[in-house]
């Protein structure tokens, strides 16, 4: 039997399954990496709320923020498993699973995070979503995001020559590190709830980070240059276990997913309108502050596409919808 008809046939059959099965009381658990304050974790019990009240009380969600449940890659394993239900997922960690993913973080993909947000509720980003059931076992369901990236720093960054041999905490996943090793950078892949400390002790020189995080994880008190670049865009997936949807009605799944897709439609905008309010603050902290375009990352920039063409074959898709959506 060829692989479409073998395809078809497990499809109907769980269809068939599925709308056998009758809506059942359930607690779901959702996890993140985000701390409790951060609109990921407010996001993801505000989610849990609408979920309660629309299915009348049936099913709850317990929200596990500030990686309660283990890193991304540890819950990524235990939604394959089926041993937890749902994550808010930064798209690093579906990265290093599905290179095509790496294409969203094309250096300078986007303008900014009302770009960003728009490519992300794009059809193009929608089709990437589609890999992910036969990829990870996973359902993805919308994109959220935070800020774009920028680098704050012990020392003084003015040219790509003072990146050299920094070392540079990054979020850890591949087109990130390929990034950051092209620019001459050591990158050091830290969690982010270990940056404050890491920066506190020298562990390392500079940090890739987005304003909210600077702001609330208060990282400025530890490093007082700020190189505000806007290099990348950093996306967020909310997903649910394949195994778990298996199980849900057609009745719960629709209501799962257009719940879910709401809050993080919440998390876009959020972060779409706290941005300005965000970099205003973050220019009237005592920092010392240089910006930086495309043109500063050029070296690197051709370096990171000469690798990410190839491992992410729908960058090419990605960037014309991107240009589509330029204003
Ligand atoms: C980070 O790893 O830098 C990060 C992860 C989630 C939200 C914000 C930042």
């Amino acid at each position: 039997m060829n692989r479409i008809k073998t395809l078809t046939l497990a499809v109907a059959a769980t269809a068939l399954a599925a709308s056998s099965l009758t809506a059942q009381a359930r607690d779901f658990r959702l996890g993140l990496i985000t701390p409790p304050q951060h609109m990921w974790s407010t996001e993801a019990e505000a989610f849990a709320e609408t979920l309660h009240e629309r299915s009348g009380g049936e099913h709850s969600v317990s929200v596990f923020p500030a990686q309660q449940l283990g890193n991304e890659a540890q819950m990524v394993q235990q939604l394959q498993t089926g041993a937890l239900d749902m994550a808010f997922l930064t798209i690093a960690e579906i990265s290093n699973r599905i290179p095509d993913f790496g294409a969203l973080y094309a250096p300078y993909l986007v303008d900014g995070v009302d770009h960003a947000a728009r490519l992300l509720r794009s059809d193009t980003a929608a089709e990437l979503l589609e890999l992910m059931p036969a990829e990870v076992g996973l359902v993805g369901v919308g994109y959220g995001m935070v800020g774009m990236r920028q680098v704050l720093s012990r020392d003084p960054i003015v040219s790509m020559d003072d990146m050299r041999g920094q070392r540079l905490r990054i979020t850890p996943f591949e087109p990130i590190r390929d990034f950051y090793t092209a620019t001459g950078a050591a990158p050091a892949p830290l969690p982010l709830l270990e940056v404050y400390d890491a920066l506190a002790n020298g562990q390392v020189d500079a940090i890739d980070m987005d304003f909210d995080s600077i702001l609330i994880l208060k990282f400025y008190e530890q490093a007082d240059n700020l190189l505000i670049s806007n290099h990348m865009m950093f996306p967020m997936v909310g997903v649910v276990s394949g195994r778990v949807w298996r199980e849900l009605s057609a009745e719960d799944r629709e209501l799962i997913e257009t719940t879910m897709a709401e809050h993080l439609e919440n998390v876009l905008s959020g972060f779409q309108e706290m941005d300005a309010a965000q970099e205003e603050e973050i220019r009237a902290l005592d920092l010392n502050i240089v910006e930086a375009d495309a043109e500063f990352f050029s070296e690197a920039i051709a370096e990171w596409e000469s690798t990410w063409a190839e491992k992410a074959p729908m960058l090419e898709a990605l960037r014309e919808e991107a240009e589509r959506l330029r204003q």
